[in-house]
């Protein structure tokens, strides 16, 4: 619609948001194309700037992040996702080439998230097509072991294939989660800039304060370099189970990430329902309650 619309400096200084002489430094330090000749087309544009009119989405993306396994990033994105779902249709886009949460609630899948990238070239099947239902209001972008060949950017648009692969089923959703991997890299990145906001689950028992100090540097370096809309829910405390001072806890964690107030208790009822396939609502509706209550939080640091 209208991407090929070719723009001068002016007006495109203004779609993204930025001052003359901001813009005009950012885009020869980019080499953006079509800024010699003053004709820049809008999709170049949105290639490789955040357009202001980004924000008018009412979709929320939050990427589930911390690059050490078992922290809690797939409960927490199943779990968050089941919870706020209950006040807006919500998506759960599995980015993990383990495919830990797909394999929860779908064995056999057709289409995965790599899919619907156009990674070097591969014609793509759009998202929405890929998309299976979990709940009512709640549906789920799967992923497969495919995923692990997307590490490597040959182009700079590379970085932001999830972000370009959202753009046309954002308005659908409310909300919209991305499970990301334990590790940093390329599909880390492209969660990050694909996403609104970051929310980091700890595992409270043994955490690596050189971990979450990494994971901070990574989320600057996306949001001064390439997502400056990128914001920091916060980082919340899992498998909690009362035995060490909270303090303690907190104070380290929050040198770099704010810390939620809801904790994530310990509980078998978790792994159980999982190794079920079930929703954490058909299977312990007090252990959602955590969920709920941490959805409430997010959604007071979303509208602000
Ligand atoms: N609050 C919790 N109580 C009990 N078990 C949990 C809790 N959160 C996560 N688990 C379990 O810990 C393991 C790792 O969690 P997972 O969400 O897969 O972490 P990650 O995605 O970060 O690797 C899983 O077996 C999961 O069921
Ligand atoms: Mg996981």
């Amino acid at each position: 619609m209208g991407n090929n619309k070719e723009l001068s400096r002016e007006e495109s200084a203004e779609i993204v948001g930025m001052d003359q002489d901001s813009f005009d430094a950012r885009a020869l330090e980019l080499k953006l194309p079509g800024f010699k000749t003053n004709k820049i087309k809008k999709s170049t544009l949105e290639k490789y700037f955040t357009l202001s009119v980004d924000e008018e989405f009412d979709s929320h993306v939050i990427a589930i992040s911390n690059q050490k396994g078992g922290e809690g990033k797939t409960t927490v994105s199943i779990c968050l996702g089941e919870a706020l779902s209950r006040s807006g249709k919500t998506l759960l886009i599995d980015w993990d080439p383990q495919a830990n949460a797909t394999n929860l609630f779908h064995k056999d899948i057709k289409f995965s998230v790599m899919d619907s990238l156009g990674y070097r070239g591969k014609k793509s099947v759009s998202l929405e097509r890929i998309i299976l239902p979990l709940d009512k209001n709640y549906d789920l972008a799967p992923s497969a072991l495919d995923l692990a060949n997307f590490t490597t950017a040959y182009e700079r648009d590379d970085f932001e294939l999830l972000k370009e692969a959202l753009l046309p089923i954002r308005s659908k959703y409310k909300y919209i989660i991305i499970d990301c991997p334990p590790s940093l890299g390329l599909i880390l990145e492209n969660a990050l800039i694909a996403a609104d906001f970051v929310l980091v689950p700890i595992q409270t028992r043994a955490f690596s304060v050189q971990g979450l100090k990494d994971l901070h540097e990574t989320i600057e370096k996306i949001r001064k370099k390439a997502n400056p809309r990128l914001k920091l829910l916060g980082a919340v405390l899992n498998q909690y189970e009362g035995q060490k001072a909270l303090s303690g806890l907190a104070t380290s964690i929050k040198k770099y990430f704010p810390v939620f107030k809801t904790l994530l208790y310990r509980r078998e009822s978790i792994p159980q329902s999982q190794a079920k396939m079930s929703l954490l609502s058909h299977y312990d509706s007090q252990a959602l309650q955590y969920f709920l209550d941490l959805a409430e939080e997010v959604k007071g640091k979303l509208d602000v």
